[in-house]
């Protein structure tokens, strides 16, 4: 397993390309099962997690080539199982449940297991499912989910689910008759998935917004699309200007997707100005205490959490960071404070007190946003840090520790 080792103290100077959004790529690659023919995606990042779903659309019959431009065939569905062998390194596996009962009115779907943040049950997709019509059963560990035809329906999510919303928006696209989601997810994720669907002959308005309807089509033709940049990649980047005390620009990212952020950041003491093209983020002399709590979008990212308190963590005064979309996304807080950070949790919330230094230490990764946030840590702690497990980085960031080096960080990666 490798390691990256990390030099700590140099403020980062420069520019970054942000890579296209993994968890925008994995629902618009589940998407073409919806399609008898090739499709086209632009801008898809090379991750570990975009590897681990080519192989499920593979085991299910696609035919798949290409890396940051991929094109897939799923003219011949030969397959509806998604094995638990795959499922269980990758739970955004269940995306295929949607397509494939839609394409194939049948689907045997892993139950994802939980992982390091939280329980994540898909309760609400599989409610959602037999809202449609489908008959879903839960068989040794699996989702066995069937329909000749699916119905359109008035769906309730009792919480804005963004795979939820993914699964069933392409599970309704092919229904007889139309279907509203009420209480969708809004992230901009949903809207590049929904213009996706469109472009393959759809008819779907509202994504972005919580009330979505698509009215049922009867097939789908072959759509030739891009992915959006990563908005949470390009966040890590800006708080690392930050942490540093550093000047980076951050390009190829939509500044309006990170609204939430951008704010934060300036009330800590950052500028953050829009340049051609992406952002420039410039740490401040001083980094004041904010308070913040996640929510689904358009609030602030859960998947940014970890990385804010890291930051916050080598601020001035009290931050209160409170967690309100998963169970246990504190799992960073133990690693942080092995490097002198000051960190009490209380329920939902950490309550984070400003430390002048962090120190370098031996620390472990626990799940993909932990590591970011280990990472940032590094970049500014004293001497030096190791930071085990890193395959949880590599499967939501594209060469991390080349981007992080070209910007002036001392950082390798370790066999
Ligand atoms: C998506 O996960 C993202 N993953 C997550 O990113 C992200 O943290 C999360 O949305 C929230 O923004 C992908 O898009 C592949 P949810 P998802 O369904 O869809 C509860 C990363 O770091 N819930 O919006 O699984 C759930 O337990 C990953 O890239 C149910 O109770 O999240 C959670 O508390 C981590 N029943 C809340 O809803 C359900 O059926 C929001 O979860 C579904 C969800």
């Amino acid at each position: 397993m490798d390691k990256f080792v990390i030099q700590g103290g140099k403020p980062l100077y420069g520019a970054v390309r942000i890579s296209g959004a993994k968890n925008a790529a994995l629902p618009v690659l589940a998407a073409a099962l919806l399609v008898p023919g090739t499709c086209t995606f632009h801008n898809i990042p090379d991750l570990v997690d975009i590897k681990t779903i080519k192989k499920l659309l593979k085991n299910l019959g696609a035919e798949i080539e290409g890396s940051a431009t991929v094109r897939i065939n799923a003219e011949k569905i030969t397959n509806a199982e998604a094995p638990y062998d795959l499922v269980k390194t990758m739970r955004a596996s269940v995306l295929v449940l949607g397509p494939l009962v839609a394409r194939r009115g049948e689907a045997r779907v892993s139950l994802p297991g939980g992982c390091a943040i939280g329980a994540r049950p898909v309760n609400l997709h599989i409610k959602a499912l037999q809202d449609l019509g489908a008959h879903v059963t839960l068989k040794k560990g699996y989702i066995e989910a069937r329909a000749k035809k699916l119905k359109g329906a008035d769906i309730y999510f009792d919480i804005p689910t963004v795979t939820g919303t993914e699964n069933i928006m392409m599970a309704a696209v092919l229904a007889e008759g139309t279907t509203v989601l009420n209480n969708a997810a809004c992230e901009p994720e949903i809207i590049n998935l929904a213009d996706v669907l469109n472009g393959m002959g759809a008819k779907i308005t509202g994504a972005g917004t919580d009330v979505i309807t698509i009215d049922g089509v009867t097939s789908l033709q072959p759509v030739e699309a891009s992915i959006i940049p990563d908005r949470i990649e390009a966040g890590t980047f800006m708080i690392a200007a930050g942490i540093t005390r550093g000047e980076i620009s951050i390009l190829g990212c939509n500044p309006q997707h990170l609204e939430a952020l951008i704010n934060k950041l300036r009330d800590t003491g950052m500028s953050i100005t829009s340049i051609a093209g992406g952002l420039k983020a410039t740490g401040g002399e001083r980094i004041k205490s904010v308070d913040i709590k996640t929510l689904p979008y358009p609030g602030f990212a859960t998947d940014l959490q970890a990385q804010i308190m890291a930051y916050l963590s080598v601020g001035e005064g009290l931050s209160v960071i409170t967690e309100t979309v998963f169970e246990n996304r504190f799992m960073h807080v133990s690693e942080l404070m092995r490097m002198g950070a000051d960190i009490v949790i209380q329920g939902g919330s950490a309550v984070v007190r400003g430390v002048p230094a962090l120190h370098g230490a031996q620390t472990m990764a626990t799940d993909l946003r932990a590591s970011a946030s280990l990472l940032l840590a590094a970049l500014v702690a004293e001497g030096t840090t190791e930071i085990s497990r890193v395959y949880h980085i590599d499967r939501g960031y594209q060469s991390i520790e080349k981007k992080f080096s070209a910007l002036g960080a001392d950082i390798k990666r370790v066999k």
